[in-house]
């Protein structure tokens, strides 16, 4: 990028970039990744008895890895491109650096059918997060393509177990096989809802873990749509860490709200019986739903909660609240007479949304303009508010954020990089601008983000 001004990268000087990337997989190339992730189609028995065609995934055969690595540690990833269509990795809610972000035309170009990238991924802050693409983006991950990522922390805490839990749904008919993506009417509204809730890409999996363990639960809810409302019972377990961000005090795990793109991690007490369970369940209005069960086999090892060490705070930085510049923004419709742009990485065809006034696509070329620029060091308010009788969880790459207020409820003071905004509702969020780049911003609701629901924010470096 060097030479280069953002504007003419977004505008797409092509000749420059190809030849400076193809420098750039010779030399890297003389070395093999730590980890090969390829996107392939795929087949998967979801449903029990029917087999869904036209899955998109990362490996071969079977859900999404888990990628694990050390805080602070540098895992070497190539994706490589199989399908054919293009596509782009995001490592959702790593501080790291602008260019691995995976965003397409804001921090590198698609890759393209047959083309092979390599991430270079790390990150200064402990916890579970997860990674999808950013283009196509409805299409890919409703059809498969999201996975968590766990960033160790340096000093083990002290759990026997250690469990990702990809909770999302899928849109499948009574076949087995996909149904259409979304209708234009719901995109316009709360979202598209899938029609199979599933743990691991399976419904209603079992998990066995020795009676009296202590178990790690990292839920992640990679759904393109559902907000949900889960919980634990038949065992102690408590809520550790949300967001990838350690809570101070742990929380009851009996009422997790999430949104799309939202985590928990849930410190489990295994019963002490063979044979005795706990189970995860979705409350949703008909009632709750069995999400999955852990069951306790063999004898008890008779732990305890207590003695699981404090999970470290992770290093990001107070905001200074009496010294930090506000900036608005509000959550809409989109002007009239917007059209959606075409590109390759998709269209639903459709605009409905917006951030102040100006809807994005979020994987076109544009808009050349970030909403907010902010200074590197400096601290902000970032005001959210909604205009639209919807909710939307407001995701800001790059850098975390602390609830501060809402003119609804009481908001803990977390860190957090997804906070749900609720309809209606006027929230105020801070963070020290720490991260250079040029970082996404937009809803987590999928069909909201493809229909006008993105932008950008710039910090300077
Ligand atoms: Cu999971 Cu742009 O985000
Ligand atoms: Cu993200
Ligand atoms: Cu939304």
């Amino acid at each position: 990028m060097l030479g280069m001004s953002r504007r003419e990268f977004l505008l797409g000087s092509a000749a420059t970039f190809a030849a400076s990337s193809t420098t750039y997989a010779i030399a890297k190339n003389a070395l093999s990744a730590d980890l090969q992730l390829p996107l392939n189609y795929l087949s998967h028995e979801i449903v029990p008895g029917k087999i869904t065609e036209h899955m998109m995934g990362f490996g071969i055969g079977g859900p999404a890895p888990t990628i694990r690595f050390k805080q602070h540690q540098t895992k070497t990833i190539d994706v490589v491109n199989n399908l054919r269509e293009a596509s782009i990795v995001h490592w959702h809610g790593l501080r790291h650096q602008n260019d691995m972000d995976g965003v397409p035309y804001l921090t590198q170009k698609p890759i393209e059918m047959g083309e092979r990238f390599r991430y270079n991924v790390t990150s200064p802050d402990a916890g579970t997060f997860w990674y999808h693409p950013h283009c196509n983006t409805l299409d890919q991950m409703g059809r498969g393509m999201t996975g968590l990522l766990i960033v160790e922390e340096l000093e083990d805490p002290g759990f026997d177990h250690d469990l990702a839990l990809n909770i999302r749904d899928f849109r499948l008919g009574t076949d087995g096989q996909f149904v259409a993506m979304f209708k234009p009417r719901l995109a316009a509204r709360g979202g598209t809802l899938g029609t199979v809730s599933t743990v691991n890409w399976q419904v209603q999996p079992t998990y066995d873990f020795p009676a009296g363990s202590l178990v790690r639960l990292r839920l992640a809810v990679t759904d393109v749509t559902r907000v949900g409302n889960y919980q634990i019972s038949g065992a102690d377990a408590h809520v550790i860490a949300l967001d990838s961000h350690p809570v101070p005090q742990p929380l009851p795990a009996s009422d997790i709200l999430l949104a799309p793109g939202q985590r928990a991690d849930v410190a489990l007490r295994m019963p002490d019986k063979e044979g005795e369970v706990a189970e995860l369940f979705l409350n949703i209005l008909s009632g709750p739903r069995l999400m999955a069960t852990f069951r306790s086999v063999g004898p008890s090892l008779g732990r305890s909660l207590a003695e699981l060490k404090q999970l470290p705070r992770n290093p990001v930085k107070e905001p200074d609240l009496a010294n930090a510049e506000i900036l608005d923004f509000t959550f809409g419709w989109t002007p009239d007479g917007a059209e959606p742009l075409q590109s390759i990485c998709g269209s639903l065809g459709y605009v409905f949304w917006s951030i102040n006034r100006k809807p994005w696509l979020g994987d076109t070329p544009g808009p050349l303009d970030p909403l907010a620029t902010m200074k590197l060091g400096k601290s902000y308010i970032l005001r959210l508010r909604n205009n639209t009788p919807n909710d939307h969880p407001i995701h800001l790459h790059g850098l975390a954020f602390k609830l501060i207020r809402s003119d609804k409820r009481q908001l803990p003071p977390l860190f957090t990089d997804t906070a749900l905004l609720q309809s209606g509702e006027t929230m105020d969020v801070a963070l020290v601008a720490d991260n250079p780049g040029y970082w996404a911003f937009h809803c987590h609701v999928i069909e909201h983000q493809k229909t006008g629901l993105t932008g950008y924010l710039r910090v300077e470096g």
